[in-house]
């Protein structure tokens, strides 16, 4: 069973944790103490238990957390236990790039279909994945039980591009354009803006 209400800013923390957590399993570590891990992320040992609390007792005085079973349960909450089929609409500089980047986890994230309107394009085989017509967007989507998209197009088409990936079955939507997407409610989105991120960043200097 699913747990419920952990507050967002823990669920944000969790691929952090988990990242953390990889690491150490690789390195044989076959524990983790709540101190060591706010010094590795940089968060305060308090928070770091509280984070972990939502999730059962899985902390042992003076040994810490099993890093296995820590990483497997957070895995578990973040749906990254099973494959995600994702489809990539755009495949000019970013989208192109998303499909050669080889920092996904495989065993989660697949690539496995890439959607351009240009025909120069379609058809081409890049990494592995055939370009194919935009215009078969929510049909082809659904018949591969896509539940991904990734929108990578101008924003002018962005919301046009988001309303076939909607209606062609998908439940989250990452948004590399800039523009405002209107979905339905239970769509979930995430928006990458590197330009905010600068401009962000420009306050501190
Ligand atoms: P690009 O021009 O290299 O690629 C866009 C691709 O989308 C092209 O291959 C084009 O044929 C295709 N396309 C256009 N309309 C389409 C439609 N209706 N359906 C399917 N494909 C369509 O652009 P680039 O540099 O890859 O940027 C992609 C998007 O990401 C843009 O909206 C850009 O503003 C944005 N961007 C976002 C950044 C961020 O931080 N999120 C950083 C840089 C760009």
């Amino acid at each position: 069973m699913k747990e419920r209400k952990i507050p967002k800013e823990t669920i944000d923390r969790l691929p952090l944790y988990l990242r953390c957590l990889n690491k150490l399993i690789d390195q044989g570590e076959e524990n983790i103490s709540s101190k060591n891990f706010s010094s590795r992320l940089n968060l305060n040992s308090a928070q770091v238990r509280k984070d972990l609390s939502y999730f059962g007792d899985f902390g042992k005085r003076g040994v810490g957390y099993e890093t296995k079973k820590l990483a497997s349960k957070i895995r578990e909450i973040l749906n990254l236990d099973r494959r995600w089929k994702m489809a990539l609409v755009g495949v000019g500089n970013i989208g192109s790039a998303l499909l050669t980047y080889s920092g996904f986890d495989r065993r989660v994230f697949e690539v496995a279909i890439a959607f351009d309107s240009n025909p120069q394009l379609i058809g081409q085989e890049i990494n592995g994945v055939e370009v194919e017509d935009v215009s078969n967007l929510s049909g082809r989507i659904a018949e591969e039980g896509v539940k991904l998209g990734i929108i990578a197009v101008p924003a002018s088409s962005a919301q046009q591009v988001a309303d076939k990936l909607v209606e062609g079955g998908v439940k989250g939507v990452l948004n590399f354009a800039p523009a405002l997407l209107d979905l339905p409610e239970y769509i979930q989105l995430a928006q990458v803006d590197i330009t905010k991120e600068l401009e962000q960043l420009l306050y501190y200097l």
